[in-house]
């Protein structure tokens, strides 16, 4: 069930029967000369709504601009600052939350997301925290990758060149879903450097095409297709086990 084409009445009852939302959340960057510049916010729109599609589950709007301070030496990247991520993050979960939302599951897609988003989950259990009110509210975070088995699944699909920026595997998964928009190139290196992260001058200097130690060439959108099925599984294994979740019983705020 994707909330955008819903209803309020049909949300509301939704809520009857689950207080738990997914929310796809990516980043905006570029992916290398050959990878989709939404690739981060597109593979877990992907995964979530096919899910969707599979099975009873709710789907947010995807929040689709990240933390990509460091891609934007490169054009087409849209990149928001911590800070301004925090808030929106906390404002979107507020909103959820007033609604009658209490599992807040975010599917990320970018790893350059996780301190903010870990951060922005502070800020809101802050609110809930200082506003004295009930156990149960709680935010998830996982990357697609991380879903169970899809990290194995990928090391298998490609042994070597995998590597951590447009990698083959997030590469095939988009393919898998946008076959029309598959580009080609050849890379050279085949395999691109790895290093550390700093801001966006240093990081082009360091990856000319923007790759970091990935060969995307590897990718085909039957691989992607694979991945996509398994990480579909482990987002309803990982989903129904969060909304089953009960708080500890104890303590209860005056
Ligand atoms: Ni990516």
């Amino acid at each position: 069930m994707l909330l955008a084409l819903s209803t309020w009445p049909e949300i509301e009852a939704q809520l009857a029967r689950s207080k738990t939302v997914v929310i796809p959340i990516g980043s905006n960057e570029q992916h290398g000369p050959t990878g989709l510049l939404g690739t981060d916010w597109l593979c877990p729109e992907i995964i979530a709504h096919t899910a969707s599609d599979q099975g009873d589950i709710l789907i947010a709007p995807t929040f689709n601009i990240g933390m990509a301070q460091h891609h934007l030496g490169f054009p087409g990247t849209i990149a928001l600052r911590p800070s301004t991520m925090i808030s929106a993050i906390v404002d979107w979960s507020r909103s959820l939350s007033n609604a009658g939302f209490e599992k807040l599951y975010f599917l990320n897609g970018h790893g350059g997301n996780c301190a903010t988003i870990e951060a922005a989950f502070s800020e809101v259990y802050s609110e809930v925290s200082y506003a004295g009110l009930q156990r149960g509210f709680a935010c998830k975070l996982r990357n697609w990758w991380e879903l169970p088995g899809v990290t194995k699944l990928c090391v298998r699909l490609f042994p070597e060149g995998h590597g951590t920026h447009a990698t083959p595997s997030e590469i095939a998964v988009t393919q898998f879903a946008y076959p029309h928009a598959i580009k080609n190139a050849n890379y050279a290196p085949r395999i691109a450097p790895t290093g550390p992260i700093r801001e966006a001058a240093d990081f082009r200097a360091r990856y000319p095409d923007g790759r970091m130690g990935s060969d995307p060439g590897l990718a085909t959108p039957e691989k992607g297709g694979e991945i996509v099925g398994l990480a579909v599984k482990g987002l309803f294994q990982e989903v129904a086990e969060f909304d089953r979740e009960i708080a500890p019983e104890g303590y209860r705020p005056a």
